[in-house]
């Protein structure tokens, strides 16, 4: 179902100028509905559908009624201006927000038909087939080796030296780093350079055979080199995985992903294929945050 709608030119100009207030407003479509999203939430062959989702810091609404689909081995990414919430949504789909006490969760979050907030939860193999690269490469103080090796023991999926040694050496090559590091995989990953221990995580992510991988900013703390090497390999984890990043930069969305999300104070403002959102926005949000207007 597609569910594309435009603000009215006089709507936009209000709420603009309410948001200029800094007074929290809902969004009006044409048919009147108070703060629908633009465009199709829906994915063709969807692995995670969100409906109804807010998250709540104490009293602060942070994310407002959000639905969307993300499907199976497409990257999305989520956009939009400082604190609208990017992260904060991406955290709720690994339960990663558990750890923050004052976060509220409600709606409904599913993963394959698995219901990601149910009591009989359990989030350690979720936050597994979930798992998370973070803005600022965080490598355990081990060696490359036990980087790796930490989760598949953890979660018990090697019984022999050898069957991990197989696991470290291909969650390595998946990453794009196996060349680079297979004759001192004895030394810590501290040591590597910043874009190494990028893939290094992402290594370790791959490592306890995720379905669904969230990066956060993965590439804000590297250089441009260092940023193609990541963007190529989210191209080629694609084919096994689904992915949602969450990115600062519009040429990146653009490059990596194939549908794109915009964020704004909380909302779901707007979300369709990656060369409709930069080429033809159908929000004039979105607009103007794509132009620099705004954010
Ligand atoms: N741990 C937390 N405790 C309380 N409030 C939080 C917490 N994390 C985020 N928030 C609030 O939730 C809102 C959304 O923040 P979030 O970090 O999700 O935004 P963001 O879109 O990721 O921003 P940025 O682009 O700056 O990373 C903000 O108002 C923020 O202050
Ligand atoms: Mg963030």
């Amino acid at each position: 179902m597609n569910t594309v709608t435009q603000l009215k030119p006089k709507s936009v100009s209000r709420m603009k100028t309410l948001i200029s207030k800094n007074i929290s407003v809902k969004p009006l479509n044409l048919q009147g509905e108070m703060g629908a999203t633009v465009g199709s939430i829906h994915a063709d062959n969807p692995r995670i559908t969100c409906r109804n989702v807010n998250v709540f810091y104490g009293e602060n609404h942070a994310i407002q009624d959000i639905n969307l689909d993300i499907g199976t081995n497409e990257v999305i990414s989520l956009i939009g201006p400082s604190g609208c919430g990017k992260s904060t949504f991406l955290r709720c789909l690994n339960r990663m927000n558990d750890t923050v006490e004052s976060c509220r969760v409600n709606g409904e979050i599913k993963i394959d038909d698995v219901d990601v907030y149910s009591k009989h939860m359990d989030v350690v193999p979720l936050r597994a087939q979930v798992g998370m690269v973070f803005q600022k490469p965080n490598p355990f103080p081990k060696s490359i080796y036990d980087n790796i090796a930490y989760g598949p023991k953890i979660h018990g999926l090697a019984s022999t030296k050898a069957e991990l040694d197989q696991i470290v050496e291909s969650s390595l090559r998946k990453a794009g780093l196996w060349d680079e590091v297979k004759d001192r995989l004895d030394q810590p990953g501290t040591g590597l350079s910043g874009g190494q221990q990028q893939r290094l995580c992402i290594a370790r992510t791959l490592s306890v055979e995720p379905e669904v991988i969230l990066m956060d900013e993965p590439c804000s703390a590297l250089d441009p080199i260092a940023t193609a090497k990541i963007e190529q390999l989210i191209d080629e984890l694609r084919q096994r995985y689904t992915i949602a990043i969450v990115t600062h930069s519009m040429q990146q969305a653009a490059r990596v992903s194939q549908r794109t999300a915009y964020f704004h104070l909380g909302k779901l403002i707007e979300v369709g294929k990656t060369s409709d959102v930069f080429t033809n926005p159908l929000h004039e949000l979105t607009q103007d945050y794509i132009t620099g207007r705004f954010g």
